[in-house]
């Protein structure tokens, strides 16, 4: 563990309590100058600290940036999260940089953070716009022993991690717009992209990533999202801690992955259902070559959607864009 891991560890159990320069110097036995130096480093990254010539230091507010220290303090996951961890400022995109690692041969729950993304990528070569230290960017690595064809159920499952996770910190309604937007009250909060790399029938990898909007305010969206996209605060009034709403997606997130590779995902993608709220709609699916309109109903054992268009024709839809479309009467 760093110095500045031990002197954070040790001043958030003296949380608001004054801890002298000299006592922490000689409990991690370096200089004086080398814990003034590691303090600053610590308020640089958003601890707030008072520090006082004669008191000392005192840690009165915990950073929100989303740091591995933060992160990892209580998180109750096996694998996701405890082993490699990056945390960026800033990068282009986690689900690349997460790619380039799993390519690299990083382990199963390597964790990629980033405080801000330039080129964030959304499904079908979009764009995905995220306020500096206003949301979550984050993506993990996977390695499951799944079939190619069952992988659409690591989106499925992420969705349902994310919206509970959602749910429980803010008691905010979630909905799930199939395959991979979170919703609520109609505009997106969150996205993921599920990126698999294969080898003739077999999984390599599988990169998970999600965008979540939590303090993100309506003038901070560029003018073309402020009508389709939300965030926690837009809906509440009130800001989240981003490092709790990334602990607890982690620690359902894994849950979720256990059960889904031990054979035994149908509770959750039960859940899926019940917060997709499918049955009964009538959408258009925008595919990349044709597009079905009909009435969803159902999605099948693997994920897929099932929807049954105007001439009885039933279809099971892989990928795509749903678009809801207005019945008479509406
Ligand atoms: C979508 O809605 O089309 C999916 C958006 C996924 C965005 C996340 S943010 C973290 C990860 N890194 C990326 O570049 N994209 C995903």
């Amino acid at each position: 563990m760093s110095t500045k891991s031990k002197i954070l560890l040790h001043m958030k159990k003296h949380m608001n309590e004054w801890v002298s320069g000299e006592t922490l110097s000689s409990m991690f036995n370096v200089s004086r100058t080398a814990i003034w130096k590691n303090i600053r480093n610590l308020k640089s990254e958003g601890f707030v600290i008072e520090s006082s010539p004669k008191l000392g230091h005192r840690l009165i507010r915990t950073s929100d940036l989303l740091l591995e220290t933060e992160i990892k303090d209580g998180l109750k996951t096996s694998v996701l999260g405890q082993n490699k961890f990056i945390h960026y400022t800033e990068t282009d995109s986690t689900n690349l940089k997460a790619w380039e690692l799993a390519m690299r041969g990083a382990p199963e729950g390597t964790l990629v953070i980033s405080e801000n993304q330039t080129k964030g990528r959304g499904r079908r070569g979009r764009d995905w716009v995220s306020m500096p230290e206003k949301g979550i960017s984050l993506s993990v690595i996977l390695r499951p022993r799944i079939e190619p064809a069952e992988a659409l159920k690591l989106t499925l499952i992420t969705s349902v991690a994310l919206a509970e996770t959602i749910i429980s910190c803010t008691g905010l309604d979630v909905r799930i717009k199939w395959p991979n937007d979170l919703l609520i009250s109609g505009r997106k909060i969150a996205g993921i992209l599920t990126e698999m790399h294969t080898d003739t029938d077999e999984i390599r990898h599988v990169v998970v990533g999600f965008g979540l909007n939590v303090n993100t305010r309506t003038e901070d969206f560029p003018v073309e999202l402020r009508e389709i996209a939300t965030s926690l605060l837009i809906e509440s009034g009130r800001e989240f801690s981003r490092v709790a709403l990334t602990r607890g997606f982690l620690e359902l997130f894994e849950n979720y992955y256990l059960m889904l590779t031990s054979n035994n995902v149908t509770p959750v993608i039960q859940k899926w259902k019940d917060m997709a709220d499918i049955h009964g709609r009538r959408i258009t699916v925008q595919m990349i070559r044709e597009q079905v309109t009909g009435w969803i109903v159902d999605i099948d054992r693997d994920g897929f959607l099932i929807i049954k268009d105007d001439n009885g024709k039933m279809h099971t839809i892989i990928s795509g864009d749903v678009i809801p479309v207005k019945n008479e009467g509406d």
